[in-house]
């Protein structure tokens, strides 16, 4: 696919606040500072659509961003961020719970880990809530330039096995870079081809 446009639509903090018209959405999650916002701007080819920050935290609402007038990638806040407090860790926990639980248009969340860690608890634990809801979702692993080839295919080889013991069947799995912009290409086009479904 081809991103001939990409504009910001819009920030919420509940579903009654996200733009008007209705378009198929798909989702970035995962721990904050894993590279989500960084991931739409490669994905977009536009630095600074949006925002991203090395300290942890950064995107606190939901962001809309319109594609060729045609669909949405949506920036969600982080979990799982420690020095907000519980306070602010419950709110964006609320506002996350309430865009992936509400929000009708949302094709598919892309749940974003890190290449170069083994799987997280709460990681893991999103991932079976989401299971148990029964919401569809990917896995983009992210920060891939930061390790060797054969080390990230080693972790992820070893993240999955740890799926395994819950699920009997793991969804796509996809490898990217923000740096140098590997997985693009191929996230891009699933997007395409489920949107080519609807
Ligand atoms: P929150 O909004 O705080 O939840 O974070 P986020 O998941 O949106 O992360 P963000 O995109 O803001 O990136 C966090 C930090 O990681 C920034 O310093 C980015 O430059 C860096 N980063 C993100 N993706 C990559 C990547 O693929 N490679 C490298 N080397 N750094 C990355
Ligand atoms: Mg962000």
């Amino acid at each position: 696919m081809i991103i001939k446009q990409a504009v910001f639509a819009g920030s919420s903090q509940d579903i009654e606040g996200k733009p008007q018209r209705a378009l198929p959405e798909f989702a970035f999650i995962g721990r904050s500072n894993v590279g989500k916002s960084s991931l739409i701007n490669t994905l977009c080819a536009k630095k600074g659509l949006a925002h991203t920050s090395a300290t942890p935290g950064k995107t606190q609402l939901v962001n809309h961003f319109l594609i060729n007038d045609q669909w949405y990638l949506v920036d969600l806040p982080g979990y799982g961020y420690a020095k907000v407090g519980k306070k602010g860790r419950e709110k964006l926990e609320k506002i996350i719970d309430d865009y992936i639980s509400r929000s009708k248009e949302m094709v598919l969340l892309f749940v974003l880990l890190d290449s170069r860690h083994d799987l997280q608890k709460i990681d893991l634990e999103f991932m079976i809530e989401l299971g148990e809801n029964g919401v569809p979702f990917s896995i983009i692993y992210t920060k891939c330039d930061k390790s060797g080839v054969n080390v990230v295919n080693a972790q992820i080889e070893k993240n999955n096995a740890a799926m395994m013991e819950y699920w009997e069947q793991l969804p796509p799995v996809f490898k990217s870079s923000s740096e140098t912009g590997a997985g693009r290409e191929e996230i891009l086009d699933y997007i395409d081809s489920i949107l080519k479904t609807i």
